[in-house]
């Protein structure tokens, strides 16, 4: 996938963009709050019309202006012009001018791998972050998890109000609990299918990717699950042996909504453990994996966008990494420190981008 145009209207602090880019590689530069997050951001919004900031949409829209508009003519197998209209009322999105209603059946056409500091979060965070990160890797490569995900979380819902009401009203039906059950199983067993497999896939990957940045080290991901080995039968005897427990608290204790993943180097868990570095390169070697994912399970190769990757690791890391950098992917890289990166670039070629009081100017 190649994103040879985009253009932008009142997006964060950029009136008017139309810029056009290089197949392979695109490094932006600029100082500090110059916009270069701003525009791989939007990048990223029109392929998932979402941020990765787990922010409102409301602060895409450039301050003291009503509605943004974010268009991008990509080309995978096909030529198509995607767009992303955002106002406070909410989005709409278009694909070569049809406008599509459901936003699910617009996510996915891009695909789209990013790496951005905040994505540390995915080590040092509470488990509800991790699940948030897992989520949007699978519902990228299978848009039915996404309609799973919402089905179990609406039976969660369902569930835990029955409960309070089971436990206010001694004369609730249990066969109600029974029927809402059974279907939370189900539903959250798909979930956990898809998260075990994803799992599976990306250890294939990113041990050898961890060495070969960092050199030593092994790395690996761990999934728990309340699910995990069971079967429904099991699961099912589960939530009615937890039951009195599930009454008194008035909500679902167990089940894929409480799912964890942690990364391990040698054993370790590097959420306790981890140099900043390790912490670094471990959710680098996770990105590096969920493209080599994409290219296996989807034979589609993503947008790769490395924001502000560099600051931080020292110069035999970033040589490690960029090495990565293939020329069939379309990559983007974001640095203050463009003198860095043109010495370890020598002998590639590239587009630079400099940004500028919120203007762009392509060399
Ligand atoms: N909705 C908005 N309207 C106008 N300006 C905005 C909006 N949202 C953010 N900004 C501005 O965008 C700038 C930040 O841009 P961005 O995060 O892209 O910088 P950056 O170049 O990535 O900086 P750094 O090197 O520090 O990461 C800030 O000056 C901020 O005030
Ligand atoms: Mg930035």
């Amino acid at each position: 996938m190649q994103i040879q145009e985009l253009k932008l209207l009142n997006f964060r602090n950029y009136e008017r963009v139309c810029v056009s880019f290089d197949s392979n590689l695109n490094v932006i530069y600029g100082k500090n709050g110059s916009g270069k997050t701003n525009l791989v951001e939007a990048i990223y919004v029109l392929a998932l019309t979402r941020s990765f900031k787990q922010i409102n949409d409301k602060t895409f829209i450039r301050h003291d202006t009503e509605v943004t508009k974010i268009e991008g003519v990509v080309k995978g197998r096909y030529e198509h012009t995607y767009q992303v209209l955002i106002t406070n009322d909410g989005k709409k999105v278009k694909v070569d001018s049809n406008k599509l209603t459901k936003l699910s059946d617009y996510i996915s056409k891009i695909p789209i791998v990013l790496f951005n500091p905040n994505d540390l979060k995915m080590i040092k965070d509470t488990p509800s972050v991790r699940r948030k990160y897992l989520n949007i890797a699978i519902s990228q490569l299978d848009v039915l998890y996404l309609k799973q995900l919402n089905s179990y979380n609406k039976l969660l819902k369902i569930r835990n109000s029955y409960l309070k009401q089971m436990y206010l009203n001694g004369n609730a039906l249990h066969d109600y609990l029974e029927v809402v059950t059974e279907k939370l199983v189900v539903e959250g067993l798909k979930i956990y299918e898809h998260r075990r497999n994803y799992i599976a896939f990306i250890n294939e990957q990113i041990a050898s990717i961890y060495e070969r940045i960092v050199g030593l080290g092994t790395l690996q991901v761990k999934y728990t699950s309340d699910y995990a080995n069971k079967s429904k039968e099991q699961i099912l005897e589960m939530y009615a042996k937890n039951l009195s427990r599930d009454l008194s608290f008035g909500k679902t204790n167990n089940g894929v909504h409480h799912d964890d993943i942690c990364f391990s180097l040698d054993g370790k868990d590097l959420k306790d453990y981890g140099s900043e570095g390790q912490q670094k390169n471990a959710v680098i070697s996770w990105k590096f994996s969920e493209m080599a994912i994409f290219h296996e399970k989807k034979e589609v190769v993503p947008i790769l966008i490395l924001d502000d990757l560099l600051s931080e690791l020292d110069m035999e890391k970033i040589n490690n990494i960029l090495s990565f950098i293939q020329e069939n992917v379309q990559t983007f890289i974001t640095t203050t420190e463009i003198e860095k990166i043109e010495y370890l670039l020598e002998e590639k070629t590239y587009k630079k981008i400099h940004i500028k009081n919120g203007k762009l100017e392509e060399e």
